[in-house]
């Protein structure tokens, strides 16, 4: 008798599980009257389809020689050097930034270069379970520490990091989504960025900043990054990588995103992309770089804005009118999603089963925490890809539920 397939996994492919939010949104989607504020999917509405169908046309017949061929493994060098324009970063040299399969990709490099089975990520909790994952697949454990409305708490931190010392747990860097987090919407300040990044200092560890969403800024000044505050006030430009995303601003079909941290980093991630997908996708990427070059995604960026900005305000409007008083929310000043707290006795696990029922849909707060730090009274709405004109609809039926 042969062995079946399954009995030749790894470990690894054995203990691996399928994504919860990609399962909730098979549940959700098609099922008429079904209002769900579940999935983190941008808008098709933002998607520059005519723009972007004309350049993959004129890119292959002008440049096609070129990118149709195989390409390098850290990506373009057309298109990186328009990113560091873009990004005002012109002084970064070539091997400082690599482009990425999506930003995914290069939190799983970054993770790959740094970790090996058993070592520790420290991220906030609430958290992305995608990267969560991508770390954990590579061995990592991930150790949440809390935050507040300002994100991550520093002395959480702290008091995280000399605990795990203490246990001799070897922790090797710290996982921030420092603006409109997903799944909580919020944004670390300026002051809390510095707080951070002092106890990375003193503790010798390396910071992954994960900025998937910083364009999508509806109000209030821009917050300098971590990268940037590293660079400039601490003066260390090896302190913190930053991965960015074109998914969010772009879209995530194109599974664009670039990497930009100090070569020591950079040249092994660049390795592991040769080992699996030797360049990202050359015309995409060229696409990309002629859209900028041409001045369109600073519109693109604003359109996207001026989309999404109302959704928020109807969700906040709506969770006002109908959410009962004890019931609290982020009030996020950009982004995708609004993380909604309820008293300790509501569990969101349950909520969620019952909602479905009623046809609207939300991911359970409880999905968003590393194993350990598991809580149940809370919930993400996603507001991006929300019908406008059902949001108040959708957002009654919830707190009918209640
Ligand atoms: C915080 C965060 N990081 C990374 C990603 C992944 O983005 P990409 O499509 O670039 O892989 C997402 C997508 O939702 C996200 O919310």
């Amino acid at each position: 008798m042969y062995k079946q397939m399954q009995e030749r996994y790894s470990k690894t492919t054995a203990s691996m599980q399928h994504s919860f939010i990609r399962e909730i949104l098979k549940v959700t989607k098609g099922v008429p009257g079904m209002i769900s504020f579940a999935g983190g999917l941008p808008s098709p509405e933002s998607f520059p389809k005519i723009l972007l169908a004309e350049l993959f046309s004129k890119v292959i017949k002008q440049e096609g020689d070129d990118v149709l061929q195989y390409g390098a493994s850290d990506g373009d060098l057309v298109f990186k050097h328009i990113i560091k324009d873009f990004e005002e970063v012109p002084y970064l040299s070539d091997d400082e930034i690599m482009i990425t399969v999506g930003s995914t990709n290069g939190i799983y490099y970054f993770t790959r270069a740094l970790i090996d089975p058993g070592d520790v990520i420290i991220c906030e909790a609430p958290g992305f379970p995608g990267s969560l994952a991508a770390m954990e697949s590579c061995g990592a454990r991930v150790v949440g520490v809390e935050m507040d409305e300002y994100g991550m708490l520093p002395d959480g931190l702290r008091e995280t990091i000399k605990a795990l010392m203490k246990k001799d747990e070897q922790v090797k860097f710290v996982y921030l989504i420092p603006e409109f987090q997903n799944p909580s919407g919020r944004t670390m300040n300026c002051d809390r960025r510095r707080d951070i990044i002092k106890i990375a200092v003193e503790f010798d560890l390396p910071i992954l900043e994960d900025q998937p969403y910083r364009e999508l800024r509806f109000e209030g000044d821009r917050i300098s990054t971590l990268w940037e505050l590293a660079r400039t006030e601490f003066n260390d430009p090896t302190l913190v990588t930053i991965a960015k995303s074109f998914s969010k601003i772009l879209g995530p079909g194109l599974r664009l995103g670039f990497a930009a941290g100090p070569p020591e980093i950079i040249t092994p991630m660049v390795k592991w992309a040769q080992k699996s997908t030797v360049s990202p996708d050359c015309v995409t990427q060229r696409v990309s770089a002629r859209f900028i070059e041409q001045g369109h995604m600073q519109r693109q960026i604003q359109n996207i804005i001026d989309l999404y900005r109302p959704r928020r305000d109807a969700m906040i409007k709506a969770l006002k009118t109908h959410m009962p008083e004890s019931v609290r929310w982020t009030n996020p000043q950009g982004g995708m999603f609004i993380w909604v707290t309820f008293d300790e006795a509501v569990d969101t696990d349950d909520l969620f089963e019952l909602a479905v029922k009623h046809k609207v849909a939300f991911i359970p707060g409880s999905k968003f925490y590393p194993k350990e730090n598991i809580k149940k009274n809370e919930l993400r709405l996603n507001f991006s890809y929300a019908d406008p004109e059902l949001i108040e609809e959708g957002i009654s039926r919830l707190a009918n539920l209640l």
